[in-house]
């Protein structure tokens, strides 16, 4: 696949895990931002914000983002990748040249239930101390008001994941985007 297909949308939404059930159906490669920050980082996302803070890893999300945009193919983007107009931009930029962003919708209960999954994993929920679902959810919802608007500003393909597993929604947006296999030609 040539042209990006990216996927945005909120920590624990199922990014990831949809890319590589897409990555499947579609016989390509898949990549993550957070996968490609943590090599270029020599560390994990939570140890580089403990280090050396949030905007030294949205920068390197910038950089790696646009190199990715650049390759194509299927992408997972971190959940707060839109928190940066300039990427922003970039993501509209590849919608507008025939790329599909798609947003991956979820509630905030939903998302929390998600998130607490994977405890200390995403500090901007609950990297400074240990929540119950009550404050997780409070503070999801917080951070999801103020990014749903960018979600949905980017993307020309909006999902919503609910009950069913990455493979069921991976297969509905093959359906709803009329995406095929690459030919093999001899
Ligand atoms: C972040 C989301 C995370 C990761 C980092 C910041 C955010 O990615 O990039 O912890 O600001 O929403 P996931 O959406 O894959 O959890």
């Amino acid at each position: 696949m040539e042209r990006p297909l990216v996927l945005v949308g909120f920590m624990g939404c199922g990014k990831s895990s949809v890319a590589r059930a897409l990555a499947s159906l579609l016989d390509c490669s898949a990549t993550d931002t957070d996968a490609l920050v943590e090599l270029v980082a020599g560390m994990p996302v939570a140890d580089i914000f403990a280090t050396s803070g949030e905007a030294a890893f949205r920068r390197i999300e910038t950089e790696q983002l646009e190199q990715a945009l650049q390759a194509g193919g299927i992408l997972a983007t971190g959940g707060g990748i839109l928190t940066r107009e300039e990427n922003r931009t970039l993501l509209k930029q590849a919608a507008e040249e025939g790329g599909l962003v798609v947003y991956l919708r979820a509630g905030a209960e939903e998302l929390a239930q998600r998130i607490r999954k994977q405890p200390g994993k995403r500090p901007l929920i609950d990297g400074d101390e240990v929540l119950d679902l009550h404050a997780t959810q409070a503070r999801v919802e917080a951070l999801l008001q103020q990014r749903a608007p960018w979600y949905t500003e980017v993307a020309n393909l909006v999902v919503d994941t609910g009950a069913p597993g990455p493979d069921s929604v991976a297969r509905r947006i093959v359906r709803m985007a009329g995406l095929r296999k690459p030919t093999v030609r001899p």
